[in-house]
């Protein structure tokens, strides 16, 4: 997939699409139908997008008095996001109609609401606008390698469709950075700590919790653990392996920093070459 243009324009055409427009009755399903994995995969990404309002509830208190971002954050980013939710849940129930959806959702909410508190946003707006960045490359990553490693056509169309808004996202809340860093100021130093710790966090509770109800809900005779979750990474990994969209990933990362040219130029390679033993060791 080419690197996407990020440049820091929210006035770029917005790429729409709407679930109505997915062929889902024309779903090759004996390409995927055995691929459990996939079904494991595509639940957790379907719970975790679902839950969508739920964050922007936090961050719409948060971003209250600013008109511009509160008015994209509830007109756009959050019907974006639960459309995603909506199009993985219809792809799930079409593909692997005994899989209970309701039943799994309700339990990722549960086991995932206290790990949604306000308090866990960032000090200033301007970190918390980078803190958006890296979530929203995360997924842009994430549906990116979907999108290219998926064995059914409709799914791979669903999931181009996602990236895109994902990365329109990232955009949008890089925008917000740009703007908030000209009253607040924030170091270079704060900027990587935010990254540091926000990447840090990426894949961990919410995706082991979407992945845990998704499995035990489907099999109730299984438990998950540590170690479920590990074989779920592995074959994230193998699938990184071929094709995780890593130049674009770093390149999102690396902008709030605002390095100079040639410092970008410098640390890329290393960077990108460190990401691949991280995201696929
Ligand atoms: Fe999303
Ligand atoms: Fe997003």
């Amino acid at each position: 997939m080419p690197t996407p243009d990020t440049r820091p324009s929210p006035a770029t055409p917005h790429h729409r699409w709407s679930i109505d427009q997915i062929a889902f009755d024309r779903i090759a399903h004996e390409r995927i139908v055995r691929e459990d994995t996939w079904l494991y995969v595509l639940a957790a990404a379907s719970f975790v997008e679902s839950l969508s309002d739920l964050y922007t509830r936090n961050l719409l208190d948060y971003m209250a008095d600013d008109s511009e971002a509160s008015g994209w954050l509830r007109e756009q980013w959050e019907p974006e996001e639960l459309q995603h939710g909506r199009a993985l849940r219809r792809y799930v129930e079409t593909v692997w109609p005994g899989f209970d959806w309701p039943a799994a959702f309700d339990g990722f909410c549960a086991d995932y609401r206290p790990y949604c508190k306000p308090e866990l946003l960032a000090p200033t707006r301007a970190l918390e606008m980078v803190a958006r960045c890296v979530i929203e490359t995360g997924t842009s990553g994430l549906y990116g390698l979907l999108h290219q490693v998926s064995p059914e056509p409709v799914l791979s169309a669903l999931t181009g469709h996602i990236h895109h808004d994902e990365v329109g996202h990232y955009k949008y809340f890089y925008h917000f950075f740009l703007r908030y860093r000209e009253t607040e100021h924030p170091s270079r130093w704060q900027v990587a700590r935010v990254l540091r710790h926000r990447l840090s966090e990426i894949g961990q509770e919410d995706a082991y919790l979407a992945l845990k109800n998704a499995v035990t809900v489907h099999h109730p005779d299984q438990t998950f653990g540590p170690q479920d979750f590990q074989r779920f990474q592995h074959m994230a990994g193998h699938w990184a392996r071929i094709a995780y969209p890593y130049d674009m990933t770093v390149k999102m990362l690396l902008k709030p920093l605002r390095l100079p040219n040639f410092i970008n130029r410098l640390a890329l390679p290393l960077l990108v070459y460190q990401a691949r033993r991280v995201v696929a060791p």
